[in-house]
């Protein structure tokens, strides 16, 4: 129904200048497309708003509702005057958290389901990780910070398949890097990806070893490695993808063995994440 495609092409529609003046862009077939695509999201979040809502006015006491969430405090939120945020703001967060939140997690966790494809003896390793912290059973908290190795593998996927390959930045005052000023007000691109596979940083870049992680390397300036991003405006939901990545792939590999389908060739394509252009295909085996 919405793909991150449409949005990339919306946006290259949206550089040729002609289409600038939104009464043009309006009235063209990727311009309606890109409304009712709005739309449709924004009725989605209006619908999770709207049933929160519903909870939050009714007694907690006659509910299942337990915890106090990211949405019930955006809901709750009031300033030093009482004034809460409007509807529109509150979408504005929800629709933020949706789109952070769930193509991200999606291209890391299909860049990992190929990769463990790709090596059978770093999937076995794993394996035997999950095998040894959690068995059979389900994932539970107390397994997650245990599975170290897993983590060492979620960070390689991170910086071989960089997800997020760039971020921007206005910036706000003057920045000289390398004796070169950049003025106030410049948009700056951040290339992940290219930080990712800087062979000063990183050797045999294009090699996928998971023990460059582990903590007997040498150590690394922290900022060369930012898949979440760093400073103020870092990713909010890094430790939640983390987890999530570590339940979802310690459930798969305890009941697959996963094997690449080696007739399809994957060829990474950096957009807003990065994507398989042609998707990615596996076999997977009972264990
Ligand atoms: C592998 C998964 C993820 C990756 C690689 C990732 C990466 C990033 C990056 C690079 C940024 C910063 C963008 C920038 O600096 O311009 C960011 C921001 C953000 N992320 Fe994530 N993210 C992931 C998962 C999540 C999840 C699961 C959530 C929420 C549940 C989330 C919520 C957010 C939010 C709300 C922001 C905006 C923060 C702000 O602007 O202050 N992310 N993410």
């Amino acid at each position: 129904m919405f793909s991150l495609s449409f949005i990339a092409s919306t946006i290259s529609s949206k550089l040729n200048p002609v289409l600038h003046p939104d009464f043009i862009f309006n009235r063209t077939r990727t311009g309606k497309r890109f409304h009712q695509l709005c739309n449709y999201v924004h009725e989605f979040a209006d619908d999770i708003i709207e049933a929160r809502r519903n909870i939050l006015e009714t007694d907690h006491e006659e509910t299942e509702y337990e915890y106090t969430d990211f949405l019930d405090i955006v809901l709750m939120a009031q300033d030093e005057n009482g004034v809460g945020l409007t509807d529109k703001e509150i979408r504005a967060e929800v629709d933020t958290f949706l789109f952070a939140g769930h193509d991200t997690t999606s291209s890391a966790i299909s860049w990992a389901i190929y990769t463990l494809g790709q090596y059978p003896e770093i999937q076995e390793q794993i394996y035997g990780e999950v095998m040894q912290v959690v068995g059979t059973k389900n994932v539970e908290p107390d397994h997650l910070s245990k599975l170290k190795y897993m983590l060492f593998f979620i960070k390689e996927v991170m910086r071989m398949y960089s997800i997020v390959p760039v971020i921007g930045r206005s910036l706000k005052e003057p920045l000289t890097i390398d004796g070169v000023t950049l003025p106030a007000g410049a948009l700056i691109e951040i290339n992940i990806h290219t930080m990712n596979h800087n062979p000063a940083v990183w050797s045999d870049h294009e090699d996928f070893r998971p023990d460059r992680f582990s903590e007997s390397e040498p150590e690394r300036d922290p900022f060369s490695f930012i898949p979440f991003s760093a400073g103020t405006r870092n990713c909010i939901g890094q430790n939640f993808a983390l987890n999530e990545l570590k339940v979802v792939l310690s459930r798969l590999v305890q009941a697959f063995r996963i094997e690449l389908d080696t007739s399809h060739e994957v060829v990474p394509q950096p957009k807003l994440v990065m994507r398989p252009k042609n998707g990615i295909k596996v076999f997977l085996r009972s264990r």
